[in-house]
């Protein structure tokens, strides 16, 4: 991430932001279960909320350094942090019952990717979990304050076909000034 993230993503106007006005829309009627996966908690805005909504919350975070940070900090608590990739996360299927993804799509350089993140958090997903994710609507602004790092926004119009395309069903998209979804994958008497 660039200067920019480095300032506003670990402010505490930032964790507000998420906490306050994504997390609680996005979980409203949702059952996060006892065992959730967070793909690219970054700085850990949404992980310290979340945490305290789970029994167990582990996080994938592909930058060392952040990791690193979110390591130290959660050591001993109910976050397991693992540094790798959330395209190839290192879990059996139908290991969770909730995955999470918080501004961090537009951090994936092509929309296969994106793909193949979302077509793993189904796979990890347990029949009936749900994926759960917000992220920041395309802007001249955000693509500025995005100079010399990934910018590759979703478009909100594409996500339910392609949520849809992997398997999701009930699929909810919010859009205002950012985009939320809310998915999920069948229960076993569906699939
Ligand atoms: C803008 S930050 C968002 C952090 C936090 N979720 C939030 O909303 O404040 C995006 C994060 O996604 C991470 N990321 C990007 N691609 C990833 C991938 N393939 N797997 C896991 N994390 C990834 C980046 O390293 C970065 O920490």
């Amino acid at each position: 991430m660039n200067e920019n993230h480095a300032k506003v993503c670990t402010s505490p106007e930032w964790a507000e932001h998420i906490q306050t006005e994504i997390l609680p829309v996005v979980t409203r009627d949702v059952e996060l279960g006892k065992e959730m996966l967070e793909i690219g908690p970054g700085p850990g805005a949404a992980t310290e909320w979340l945490r305290h909504k789970v029994a167990r919350l582990t996080a994938v975070e592909v930058d060392e350094p952040a990791a690193a940070i979110l390591e130290d900090r959660y050591a001993g608590t109910n976050v397991e942090i693992v540094t790798g990739s959330a395209a190839e996360l290192p879990y059996p299927d139908e290991s969770f019952d909730s995955v999470g993804s918080f501004t961090m799509l537009h951090h994936v350089p092509t929309v296969a990717l994106q793909n193949k993140i979302l077509a793993e958090a189904f796979r990890v997903l347990r029949p009936g979990g749900v994926l759960i994710g917000s992220d920041s609507l395309a802007s001249t602004g955000l693509h500025e304050f995005h100079e010399g790092d990934t910018y590759n926004p979703v478009e909100p119009a594409s996500l339910l076909p392609r949520l849809q395309t992997l398997g999701f069903d009930a699929v909810t998209i919010i859009v205002d000034w950012t985009v939320k979804f809310i998915a999920r994958k069948p229960g076993p008497e569906e699939s």
